[in-house]
């Protein structure tokens, strides 16, 4: 794992954001793989910011989201489809029909996991997935003790992710408690991960699962067992890091490696 460690959010996203464009500068048909929540919206302002200021086209570009809610309909304002497109989508040259997410709407919803997995296959995989990470540690609706092998499927939110996430809800307003996302080994196929962090919330959740054991009670730590991931987080985030320094020695003598020999950071 690659930790950034840098002084504010907005850091955090300037720095994911040369990750994507990177990527989709040098990739003719990128694969994206996207997150909600909190964290990801300066990304995508910064994404936006690139778009508009021509550095930077979506054209060719696909996506796939981590995943959506079981019950509430793309024009739900709590669904994670309308999230992204008010967040992102339209404001980008993105043909919409290019952007997934998993199908929160099925008669059966437990067709959804399978339907996507075939999608992204038929994609010929994520590029670059980008990461948020819960308090408790979970990536996607990955919550603790799910499968470090699972795959795309309904998860029942705990009490904890209700709770966090009860802030977007109206009083008395319906919250799921099912969602349909991508599994952790789905995830972990991804040929690139970031994962972004902000907060001293998510200091706990950081310091576990980048220094703690692997294990399912900890979804984020398998991404130890990920080859090519990049965790960027500001100070806040990184509070709890045993290994800070290292991390920062490790990217200057990465940057002189670049000087001297070239290299590509995706
Ligand atoms: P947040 O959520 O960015 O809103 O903190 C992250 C997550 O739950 O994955």
């Amino acid at each position: 794992m690659e930790i950034i460690i840098t002084d504010s959010p907005k850091l955090v996203a300037e720095r994911s954001a040369n990750l994507i464009q990177n990527l989709i500068n040098k990739n003719p048909y990128p694969v994206l793989g996207l997150a909600t929540g909190s964290t990801p919206v300066a990304l995508y302002e910064k994404l936006i910011d690139l778009y508009k200021n021509n550095f930077l086209s979506f054209k060719n570009v696909t996506t796939f989201n981590l995943d959506e809610y079981v019950g509430l309909d793309p024009e739900h304002l709590q669904s994670y489809r309308y999230f992204m497109n008010e967040k992102l989508f339209n404001h980008l040259d993105i043909n919409i029909e290019n952007t997934h997410l998993p199908d929160g709407m099925k008669e059966n919803p437990l067709e959804s996991g399978p339907e996507y997995e075939s999608l992204i296959k038929k994609a010929g995989g994520i590029d670059l997935q980008v990461l948020g990470i819960g308090a408790n540690s979970h990536i996607g609706f990955n919550e603790p003790t799910s499968s470090l092998g699972s795959r795309t499927r309904i998860k029942t939110l705990t009490q904890k992710t209700m709770k966090d996430n009860s802030r977007f809800f109206k009083k008395d307003e319906f919250q799921p408690h099912l969602a349909v996302t991508m599994g952790i080994s789905t995830i972990m196929e991804s040929r690139k991960i970031i994962l972004l962090a902000t907060g001293k919330n998510k200091a706990d959740a950081v310091k576990n699962a980048v220094e703690g054991p692997v294990t399912s009670v900890c979804p984020a730590s398998a991404l130890q067992w990920h080859p090519n991931t990049t965790v960027i987080v500001d100070f806040d985030a990184a509070e709890k890091l045993e290994y800070k320094d290292y991390y920062k020695f490790v990217l200057l003598e990465q940057d002189k490696l670049i000087q001297r020999f070239g290299g590509n950071q995706v």
